[in-house]
């Protein structure tokens, strides 16, 4: 359901890979239906128009669809359709973050309740097998944090905002063409698509579900050349980073561009690529890299769901490998006024005598500690753009101390703060 850019990818995939597949699971992986309101547009696959269908409900009924992969996307038809699925008992393939994120609870609950398999490889992070690793490799350890680059559109204007000074809107416009964005790229660059991820992820890591109220989402529309500029003088790039922490007091899950030394490895994907870093007990931290979104990385996770689900219904053991194991008594989400992290401030602030004083001293009040200032010269009297690494401080104390240098009366306009994430 859904012959957009993705589902043209499985459909491709499948044909293409159907004897490597056939091979591996001792089944065939046969296309029954193809639905779409949208028959017409030439999708660059070849399919078999009698496959073709404009309605859903009658490919789910089919008695001959034994798996339904949902690629239409949005909470809107999608979430009646995979519900519809899951009720009439038949496993569901999904890509839809937004679905999960939202409704994952009551989808999670039916499909358990059901006794039927709801995969969504393909939520997180295109092609890159991260779910996976969660819900398999890692299944013996306690995660205790996860900081992931999870949006192909936003790491590739940054990426070409640094590399090339492009405009954030030329960056936009080339990311759109090569397919990455979502139809509305308001949920690429204003964080959503990364929250939803995010809300993904720490479910599986934490064993409830987030509520996606809890998590704290801030985009990269509002950026500037000039923190791009001075985080590399600084020895640092910028990235939107979902960053989910948690242990019995708390989880934080939040979305936010970051300042990220050069030295840590998340500072070095780029473009469209994605990566996720688990750190977790037993096996410390593990990396996770690969093309997060565009149409044949997330078809080889798509199939590679359909393949799982195949093999459980071959072996007439669906929900193997269940959804989320849900913890008894689930961690509280932690107030981002309790986060703890360093800082990037960017101020314009009078060249005169006594200013670093007032400003230290107000950041001394709240007990945060200077780690270092760059200003560029600039002439007496005038207001110049300081820039302030902070110490590991709280959030709640940092924004006290921001009111109070926006008070005085020697800064002009707003300060700008970028988390730091080493
Ligand atoms: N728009 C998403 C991205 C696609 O840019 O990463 C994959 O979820």
């Amino acid at each position: 359901m859904g012959f957009g850019t993705v589902g043209a990818g499985v459909v491709r995939t499948l044909a293409e890979h159907a004897g490597l597949l056939e091979s591996r699971l001792g089944a065939r992986v046969v296309l029954r239906r193809i639905a779409d309101l949208d028959l017409d547009t030439d999708r660059g696959v070849v399919v078999d128009r009698s496959l073709m269908t404009t309605d859903a409900r009658a490919l789910i009924e089919d008695p001959a669809v034994d798996i339904v992969v949902e690629l239409i996307g949005g909470t809107g038809i999608a979430r009646d359709l995979v519900t519809r699925a899951l009720e009439q008992g038949k496993p569901v393939v999904t890509a839809n973050k937004a679905l999960l994120a939202h409704h994952g609870r009551d989808l999670f609950d039916l499909a358990a309740r059901k006794k039927v398999d709801l995969y969504f490889g393909a939520s997180v992070g295109g092609g890159i097998p991260i779910i996976r690793a969660l819900r398999e490799g890692l299944v013996a350890n306690r995660i205790q944090g996860i900081r992931g680059i999870l949006n192909g559109t936003c790491n590739y204007i940054l990426t070409r905002m640094e590399q090339e000074g492009a405009t954030f809107k030329a960056a936009l416009g080339a990311a759109q063409k090569a397919g990455y964005a979502e139809a509305d790229p308001g949920l690429d660059i204003d964080g959503h698509d990364t929250a939803h991820k995010a809300v993904i992820l720490a479910s599986l890591a934490f064993g409830f579900m987030m509520p996606l109220e809890a998590v704290h989402v801030e985009g990269i529309r509002g950026l500037s050349d000039a923190d791009i500029a001075y985080a590399r003088d600084l020895g640092y790039r910028i990235k939107l980073l979902a960053v989910i922490k948690g242990d019995e007091t708390g989880v934080e899950v939040r979305v936010h561009p970051a300042l990220v030394p050069l030295g840590n490895v998340l500072s070095s994907v780029n473009g469209v690529f994605n990566a996720v870093m688990v750190q977790s007990d037993p096996a410390g931290n593990t990396l996770y890299y690969g093309r997060g979104a565009g149409r044949d990385p997330t078809a080889s996770t798509v199939a590679g769901d359909i393949a799982d689900v195949a093999r459980n219904l071959v072996a007439g053991s669906p929900c193997r490998v269940p959804a989320l194991s849900l913890v008894q008594s689930a961690p509280k989400p932690r107030p981002m006024a309790d986060i703890e992290t360093r800082y990037y401030l960017r101020m314009l602030l009078l060249d005169k005598p006594g200013v670093f004083a007032r400003i230290a001293s107000i950041l001394g009040g709240q007990g945060i500690s200077i780690a270092s200032v760059l200003q560029k010269e600039g002439g007496e009297g005038r207001h110049v753009p300081v820039v302030i690494m902070t110490h590991q401080a709280r959030e709640g104390r940092l924004n006290a101390a921001l009111d109070d240098i926006v008070a005085s009366d020697v800064i002009s306009g707003r300060p700008v703060r970028i988390r730091v994430e080493e």
